[in-house]
């Protein structure tokens, strides 16, 4: 597994790997990789030829007062995980390889990006658009692969690439999650020990939501009240939302009737923490 920095080597490599016919998988992470992203790259490698992961804490999707300076890194971890889970290529980039001091054009769009997360981060999604717009056109992959764990990034991804004809295949994966239930997450490393006991109370709570939909329920309110109380019971949590929204449209939903992506984003002290279900 090599480790490139530069996008003129990137580019060098993906031509000749196109001259030889291969397909390219592109498995985009900000690093610190856990199992959630080895489940990708496995996934990535056994569907191509060859594989290349984005290792790159993407400044412009971070607001003022979030943890782009203190999000956690290590590199050589994670050309040791890559590596085993059969990447080809890790590409890390520093931010001034990404973004020239004169960088200005931003990919953004309406409708799934409009809700959810976007409330509590409002130019998330932008960035998130435009470095993943930007990582397509410099690895040119004919796949791509991001986890159901980032349910709305998903949706938003998905329709970026209808609106802007990007020839590449989005692939969802499942949320690869802790004994407890806890989502694997990067930020799962910020919380302290009671916090992170706490923690597992946001799947537990969304299950108990999930079950209610499997006995019949189909009002959305009712759903999002159980499982706002189920949260409400561990003191060290604060809730940011709790909503039922279709899916992939990410709109709002009353009565149940269709896909539906039940998503909740949480506080445990500074750490924020997502999770969701999605029925179809
Ligand atoms: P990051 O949070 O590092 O996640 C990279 C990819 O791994 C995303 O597609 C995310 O959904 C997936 N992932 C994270 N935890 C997972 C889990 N427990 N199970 C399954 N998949 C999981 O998402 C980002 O980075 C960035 O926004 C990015 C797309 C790289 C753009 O900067």
């Amino acid at each position: 597994m090599e480790i490139i920095t530069t996008i003129s080597g990137i580019r060098g490599i993906v031509k000749e790997w196109k001259r030889e016919g291969l397909s390219i998988g592109l498995v985009p992470t900000m690093g610190y990789l856990h199992e959630g992203h080895e489940s990708l790259i496995e996934r990535a490698a056994r569907e191509n030829d060859r594989v290349i992961v984005s290792d790159f804490v993407n400044p412009i999707q971070f607001g003022e007062n979030e943890d782009f300076s203190s999000y956690p890194r290590d590199i050589e971890m994670d050309s040791i995980i890559s590596g085993r889970a059969g990447a080809d290529i890790l590409f890390c980039p520093e931010g001034s390889e990404m973004y020239k001091g004169s960088f200005s054009t931003f990919v953004d769009l309406t409708g799934p990006s409009d809700r959810l997360c976007a409330k509590s981060r409002p130019s998330h999604f932008r960035g998130v658009c435009t470095v993943v717009s930007k990582l397509f056109l410099i690895t040119e992959p004919g796949r791509a692969y991001f986890g159901q764990k980032d349910a709305q990034q998903l949706a938003v991804i998905k329709k970026m690439v209808r609106d802007l004809n990007f020839d590449i295949e989005i692939i969802g994966c499942p949320i690869i999650r802790e004994e407890d239930g806890l989502a694997k997450s990067s930020r799962n490393s910020y919380l302290s020990e009671s916090e992170r006991r706490a923690a597992a109370i946001l799947n537990k709570a969304l299950d108990e939501g999930k079950s209610l939909v499997e006995s019949g329920e189909r009002d959305c309110v009712k759903i999002i009240e159980t499982i706002k109380q189920k949260i409400a019971q561990e003191p060290l949590m604060r809730i940011d939302y709790v909503e039922i929204v279709s899916f992939p449209e990410i709109e709002p939903m009353a009565v149940m009737d269709g896909p539906i992506l039940a998503a909740a984003a949480v506080y445990i002290g500074k750490t924020r923490l997502i999770d969701n279900f999605i029925m179809e």
